[in-house]
C-alpha cells in the first residue's frame, strides 16, 4: 500500500456539513438516589434492562440516528460507564478461545458504538449546567441531548423526526408527550400554539412557553417534556446567563423558555409530540415495567418469558379468587 493510499484510508469517510446534527450529549452525573442502595457503588445508568445496561440503549439510539460522536457528562463514581464502552481485551480473548462467538459479538458491540467522550460536571448544579459542560466539545453546531432515564423504543424514531424538524425549521426542538395532568409536576411542561400543527398528523407544534415541574393547577397544558432535545448552539450563551431555578438548579427548561420567546437567530422552539413507546427507568416501579415490556418482546427470551408471565399472572389471579371466596 502506498503512503497516499494509507493517508486516504485514515481520513473520515466524509466530514460533517456545517449545521448538521452529528453530536449527542448524554448527561450521566446524577447520583441515582431513587435506586439506593442498588446505586451506592454502581452508576444508575449501568442498571440492566433485560441484558444491557440502560445507558447502552440510549447510546444505540443516538448512533441509529447517525450521531456517532457522543459526549457523556459524568461525575464521581462513574468509571463503570467508561469501562463498559471501552474494549475489554482479556474478556474478548477468553471468549475467542472458547469459541463463544455470540457473546464475543455482544461484548464487541458495546465498544463499537461510536466515538464516546467524557467530561465531568464537577458540581451537581442541574441539567442546564450539565449541558453547559458540553459547550467546548459541541462548538457551534446543533446537537442532541438524550437523558438516560428515558428509553425510547428502538422501533419508534423520535430522534430522527426531531432532527428533521430542526433541519426544516431551525432553532431548538423538544420532545413532548401527553401525560395525566396530575403527573405534570414531574416534568417540564409546555404551552404550544395549537394553530401551528402543520405537519399533517399534528405532531409538530410551535412551543410558546415552558415551565419546569409546575403544580397541576398552574400547568399550561398536559404536554410533558421528555428527555430528548435537539438544541441550537446559542443555548450555551443562554445557559451561561440562566440563574438557578426550580430546586435551586440551573434548568434547561428555563433556558429553552427564553428561546421559545425569542426571534433572534437560533431562537424559536418546536415540539414533536411523541405517541410511541417510552420507558422511564429512573423510577423503581417504571423501571420494573420497562424490564417486563422489553423482555416480552426480546428476540431470544420473549417467547419463554411471555408464557411464564401469563402463567404467573393466572396463578396470582386464581390465588386471589380463592382467598376472596367466603
Ligand atoms: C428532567 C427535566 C424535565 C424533563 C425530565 C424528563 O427532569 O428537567 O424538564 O421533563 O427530565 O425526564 P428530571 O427527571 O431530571 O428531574
Amino acid at each position: 500500500m502506498t503512503s497516499t493510499q494509507q493517508l486516504a484510508q485514515s481520513k473520515p469517510a466524509s466530514l460533517p456539513v456545517a449545521g448538521t446534527v452529528t453530536k449527542a450529549v448524554i448527561p450521566a452525573a446524577g447520583m441515582g438516589t431513587r435506586f439506593l442502595p442498588a446505586t451506592k457503588a454502581t452508576p444508575k445508568e449501568m442498571l440492566p434492562v433485560v441484558d444491557k445496561p440502560a445507558i447502552q440503549y440510549v447510546v444505540e439510539e443516538a448512533t441509529r440516528a447517525g450521531l456517532r460522536d457522543v459526549l457523556m457528562v459524568t461525575g464521581r463514581n462513574k468509571a463503570a460507564l467508561e469501562d463498559h464502552f471501552d474494549r475489554h481485551w482479556e474478556l474478548e480473548k477468553a471468549l475467542e478461545a472458547k469459541g463463544d462467538e455470540l457473546r464475543l459479538a455482544r461484548v464487541r458491540k458495546s465498544s463499537d458504538l461510536g466515538n464516546i467522550h467524557y467530561v465531568r460536571q464537577g458540581e451537581p448544579l442541574g441539567l442546564g449546567h450539565a449541558v453547559l459542560c458540553a459547550a467546548d466539545h459541541v462548538g457551534n453546531n446543533p446537537f442532541a441531548v438524550l437523558l438516560g432515564d428515558d428509553l425510547i423504543d428502538a422501533r419508534d424514531h423520535l430522534l430522527e423526526a426531531m432532527i428533521a424538524v430542526r433541519t426544516a425549521k431551525g432553532g431548538s426542538v423538544i420532545a413532548l408527550m401527553e401525560v395525566p395532568l396530575e403527573s405534570v409536576h414531574l416534568y417540564g411542561c409546555a404551552s404550544v400554539d395549537t394553530d401551528s400543527r402543520d405537519d399533517g398528523d399534528g405532531s409538530v407544534v410551535r412551543v410558546t412557553g415552558l415551565v419546569e415541574k409546575p403544580d397541576p393547577a398552574d400547568a399550561p397544558s398536559n404536554l410533558a417534556v421528555i428527555g430528548r432535545y435537539v438544541l441550537d448552539p446559542s443555548i450555551f450563551e443562554t445557559l451561561a446567563k440562566t440563574p438557578p431555578g426550580r430546586g435551586n438548579e440551573i434548568q434547561l427548561t428555563d433556558a429553552l423558555q427564553v428561546h421559545a420567546a425569542s426571534s433572534a437567530p437560533g431562537g424559536g422552539v418546536h415540539g414533536v409530540i411523541f405517541r410511541g413507546r417510552r420507558y422511564d427507568t429512573g423510577d423503581r416501579l417504571d423501571y420494573l415495567k420497562a424490564v417486563v415490556r422489553l423482555a416480552v418482546d426480546h428476540r431470544e427470551l420473549g417467547s419463554d418469558f411471555s408464557s411464564w408471565l401469563t402463567g404467573f399472572v393466572d396463578e396470582r389471579n386464581s390465588a386471589a379468587l380463592d382467598s376472596a371466596t367466603p
